[in-house]
């Protein structure tokens, strides 16, 4: 694992935009996993900005994200699918045919995780997946006491997952119980991960999946079995690493 300590959310935001420009621009042709959540927000207001100034181009990229909540149509608001077209897809020159996420309100969900799965085979799998971190350690949709060598299928949500989730159904709704979600062995097979996280809340998690023991108790520390994985942080995320002066020694900028 690589782990990059940064001083703000703002800079982990800009280099993770970064390492995902400068993947792309080697790979025009790159199958992207993409992420949700707070933390991308301000990664992929950094991607737009450089794709607005002519660093990097779409066009040619394959995208699938991560996960859906099932039951929400794509226009529902508090969808990923519309998160993503909103935040990131509107904005970037993706043919919107490649953008790809598991729909969350087809009559068989089951049908779609596996379908979805079978794509990202058929795609070539992953080249460069972007991952966000629970507090809970999940990655995806992942919580606790999933299978390490899970694939793409349908999960309920932690009770912590949907209390810090609510804040994106600010209408009185509450998140649904149920997601589709790659699983965690479908994340290990990407070539490369990029794992992003910060602020306090995520300082435990972010202990566990880099210095705990690798168990479904904590499934994003499955990436220290990863061969190419980075994690950015800020200071606030890296807080109650052990390692912490070591991993600024190492990687000091
Ligand atoms: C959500 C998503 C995850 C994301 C995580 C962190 O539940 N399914 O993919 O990484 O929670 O979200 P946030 O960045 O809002 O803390």
């Amino acid at each position: 694992m690589k782990v990059l300590i940064l001083d703000t959310p703002d800079a982990v935001s800009a280099r993770a935009a970064g390492l995902i420009a400068s993947h792309v621009r080697d790979k025009p042709d790159t199958v992207l996993g993409l992420a949700t959540g707070g933390t991308m927000e301000t990664v992929y207001d950094r991607v737009i900005a450089l794709h607005r100034a002519g660093e990097v181009s779409f066009a040619g990229v394959t995208s699938f994200n991560l996960d859906e909540y099932v039951g929400l149509p794509g226009d529902h608001p508090r969808s990923y699918r519309h998160y993503m077209d909103r935040k990131l897809f509107d904005h970037i020159d993706i043919d919107p045919a490649r953008a790809h996420l598991p729909r969350g309100d087809a009559p068989d969900p089951e049908a779609v995780a596996r379908a979805y799965e079978n794509a990202i085979t058929a795609a070539g799998g992953i080249d460069l997946q972007l991952l966000g971190l629970g507090a809970n350690g999940h990655i995806g949709f992942n919580e606790p006491t999933s299978s390490l060598t899970s694939i793409t299928r349908l999960k309920t949500l932690a009770r912590s997952t949907r209390d810090a989730n609510s804040r994106f159904f600010p209408d009185g709704e509450t998140p649904p119980r149920l997601a589709i979600t790659m699983g965690v062995g479908t994340i290990m097979q990407a070539r490369e991960v990029l794992l992003v996280a910060t602020g306090e809340a995520k300082a435990q998690a972010v202990a566990q999946v880099v210095e705990g023991a690798v168990s479904a108790r904590w499934p994003g520390s499955i990436l220290q079995m990863h061969r190419h994985a980075t994690l950015v942080l800020d200071r606030a995320a890296a807080g109650r690493l052990e390692l912490y002066d070591y991993l600024m020694d190492v990687h000091p900028e």
